[in-house]
């Protein structure tokens, strides 16, 4: 459905040129969700971006439907039906809660603008007619991206670090609502995430380290290895408190 074929991205850095992303090699097939995850600075975000356009492949080709896009700009690829809710959220000031979500459903206004507060954790009621201005917080406008991208009716829907600056409740509901678009719509959903809650929605995930892809593996590995790392540390707490130093000495 949407292929990337050994892309690489090189940008200009302060210091020259910086290569970002090597060999980046993935097929993201139709209705699955995948859970992209790795260290800070390790690619993930660049990788969306290459996708959306963003950053323009240096080298490889990316396939949407048998249509290579490598060239495409950012306004065409939306038009094919990708969207990306960015990591750091753009500011659209002086726009109504309304009239942003109005502008991106368009005429493929798949739920209603109520709907799409809701599944994001805002209630109509008190933000539908608010400006977006600074007295918004930056989990509000997270929340208000993810539902422009909601609003749409996309083939590949992006969402970069939907977790950071939401409140619990919120992010629980992100999660249903994740987990229903999944299972509801035609869409490739691909979730850039460290959360446990997350990755467990994952038909795939893909490990991104060094701006390459290191492993591309089912949740169950991801999962199983998080619990390693838990009980390491509960370990090394009952180490401390026994004197000892590290988990191996620990467990003799
Ligand atoms: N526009 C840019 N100019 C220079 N370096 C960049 C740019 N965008 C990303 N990078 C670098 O590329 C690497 C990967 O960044 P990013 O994709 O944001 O990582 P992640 O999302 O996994 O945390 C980082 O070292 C980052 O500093
Ligand atoms: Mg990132």
């Amino acid at each position: 459905m949407l292929e990337l074929i050994d892309v690489g991205v090189s940008l200009e850095g302060d210091n020259g040129k910086v290569q970002i992303l090597n060999h980046i090699n993935l097929n993201l097939d139709k209705q699955k969700l995948y859970v992209m995850t790795g260290p800070n600075g390790g690619g993930k975000s660049s990788i969306a971006k290459a996708i959306m356009g963003i950053y323009p492949p240096t080298s490889g080709k990316i396939v949407m439907d048998g249509i290579d896009i490598t060239e495409q700009s950012i306004t065409e690829r939306a038009q094919l039906g990708i969207g990306y809710a960015m990591q750091q959220p753009a500011r659209f000031k002086g726009m109504t809660v309304r009239d942003l979500l109005t502008l991106a459903s368009g005429d493929n206004a798949e739920k209603s603008l109520c709907d799409l507060l809701f599944d994001v954790g805002l209630c109509a009621q008190d933000y539908l007619n608010r400006e977006i201005n600074a007295s918004f917080s930056g989990g509000e406008l997270k929340r208000l991206e993810i539902a422009s991208v909601l609003a749409r009716k996309l083939k590949v829907a992006l969402f970069d670090e939907p977790e950071a600056g939401i409140d619990l409740w919120s992010f629980k509901k992100l999660t249903e609502t994740f987990e229903t678009l999944n299972k509801i719509y035609d869409m490739t959903i691909v979730i850039i995430s460290h959360q446990e809650r997350i990755l467990r929605l994952a038909d795939q995930v893909i490990m991104v380290a060094g701006g390459r892809i290191s492993e591309i593996t089912d949740k169950d590995k991801v999962l199983d290895e998080i619990e390693m790392i838990d009980n390491d540390c509960r370990c090394r707490k009952a180490c401390e408190i026994r004197g000892k130093s590290n988990a191996a000495e620990c467990n003799r």
